[in-house]
């Protein structure tokens, strides 16, 4: 069928606190730049005691509903059922049973008449909500499905990860018609059992290889993009702008560089990095964000880039360790500055408490004190949801306003 499907909305939150690279470094006593240049990232998003996956995704998700509900008329007060699906994205679940989309499904009062899954595998599972969200939308363009993608990245204190932590979350509208980005329907594939970064289930944070997980994104890059083109995709010179996972955004700009010399691209690197700049703007000051890290990607280029981007065509290389990646294309639409909420997104970065070293690590080994017991967190969160606690050992929410 010649209809449009695509993303119609994207909202971003991250956490209430942040921890400034520099302190790490200091701390470290290390030069800075080894972080600002070396793997370019400034910043880290640090969840509140009260702040979680469910709360950043449902702050996200929470701006595109009240959006649709104005736009439908519906009351506030009252059950929302316009979304019929809603699809949760994440590789760090906070329940190995319920997805934390029926937590964040019951924050936003929609309607009992919709289905709500967790889909996991490593930082690539946004992108198959996607694909998946794509599939219900061509069968029926009056379904509208809402995906969130939500992570708080953790690695070990004093481990080789630590200064590529974060937090962020995105939450996207997939429908007919859409405002933001017309997905085109070819993408490419790679899959190859590979133990680059992984987390085991007795332990909160990730392990990883890191020289190793490097090497095989890159890989798989090259697996993902050969059969994108052997299955009719654009050749390179047809795509203006480019979106990568970004587990720091130096990555991005390997990748890219990559991928230029691989297709024997004549662009010069001022010409490749014009490509990928707008995009590593507020992953630079979020941190990873695991699976929202490409779509906060496509924000940050959507919002960031001087440039008119409607009808330009972006390329994003979705990457999640363990490992399965996906390369496809999409295409701006005209208009797509008045859907983006460009200065709302900056503020939500600005806003965010600097929080000191002791108070890092503090929080850091306060998420494993809490493992096992019922307990109520601390009200620190600003945001609009809160975690509370845990009491007859399940999870309790609420909204603070
Ligand atoms: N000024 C400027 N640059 C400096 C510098 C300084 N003072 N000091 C060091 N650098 C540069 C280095 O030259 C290096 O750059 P290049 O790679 O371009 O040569 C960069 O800073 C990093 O330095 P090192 O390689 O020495 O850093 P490291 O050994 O501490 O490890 C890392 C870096 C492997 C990325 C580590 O942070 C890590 O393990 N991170 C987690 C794993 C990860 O993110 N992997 C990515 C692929 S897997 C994936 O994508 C899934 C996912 O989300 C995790």
């Amino acid at each position: 069928t010649g209809m449009r499907v695509g993303i119609h909305d994207l909202a971003f939150a991250t956490t209430h606190q942040v921890l400034d690279l520099r302190t790490l470094a200091e701390h470290q006593g290390i030069d800075v730049n080894k972080y600002y240049i070396g793997i370019g990232q400034t910043e880290m998003s640090v969840p509140c005691a009260d702040e979680d996956i469910v709360t950043m995704g449902a702050e996200a998700a929470a701006q595109i509903v009240a959006r649709l509900r104005a736009e439908q008329q519906a009351e506030d007060g009252q059950a929302f059922d316009g979304i019929r699906t809603l699809l949760f994205a994440t590789e760090s679940g906070v329940d190995q049973s319920k997805s934390a989309g029926v937590f964040v499904h019951s924050l936003l009062g929609l309607g009992e008449h919709c289905r709500v899954v967790e889909l996991k595998q490593a930082c690539y599972s946004a992108t198959a909500a996607l694909q998946f969200a794509l599939g219900i939308v061509a069968r029926d363009e009056s379904e509208k499905v809402l995906v969130i993608a939500s992570d708080v990245a953790r690695y070990a204190l004093d481990s080789s990860g630590e200064p590529t932590q974060g937090a962020a979350a995105v939450a996207f509208l997939v429908t007919a018609d859409p405002a933001l980005i017309e997905i085109e329907p070819v993408s490419g594939l790679h899959t190859d059992d590979i133990d680059d970064f992984w987390r085991p289930n007795h332990l909160s944070t990730a392990l990883v290889d890191g020289k190793y997980s490097l090497a095989a994104y890159l890989r798989a890059l090259e697996g993902a993009w050969t059969e994108y083109r052997s299955r009719g995709g654009v050749d390179f010179e047809a795509i203006d702008r480019f979106c990568y996972h970004q587990p720091f955004t130096k990555m991005a700009v390997k990748a890219h560089d990559k991928l230029s010399a691989l297709v024997g691209s004549p662009l010069d690197k001022d010409q490749r990095r014009a490509q990928v700049a707008a995009s590593l703007e507020l992953n630079r000051r979020t941190g990873n964000s695991y699976t929202a890290s490409i779509y906060v990607g496509l924000l940050s280029l959507l919002e960031r880039d001087d440039a008119d981007l409607a009808g330009r065509r972006i390329g994003f290389f979705s990457y999640g360790s363990g490992s399965v990646s996906e390369f496809f294309t999409g295409v701006v639409r005209p208009g797509y500055r008045d859907v983006l909420r460009t200065a709302a997104d900056e503020r939500a970065l600005d806003d965010r408490t600097a929080i000191d070293h002791a108070r890092y690590r503090a929080l850091h080994e306060g998420i494993d004190a809490a493992q096992g017991s019922d307990y109520e967190t601390a009200a620190e969160t600003p945001g609009p949801f809160r975690f509370a606690g845990v009491s007859a050992q399940v999870r309790r929410y609420a909204r603070t306003a």
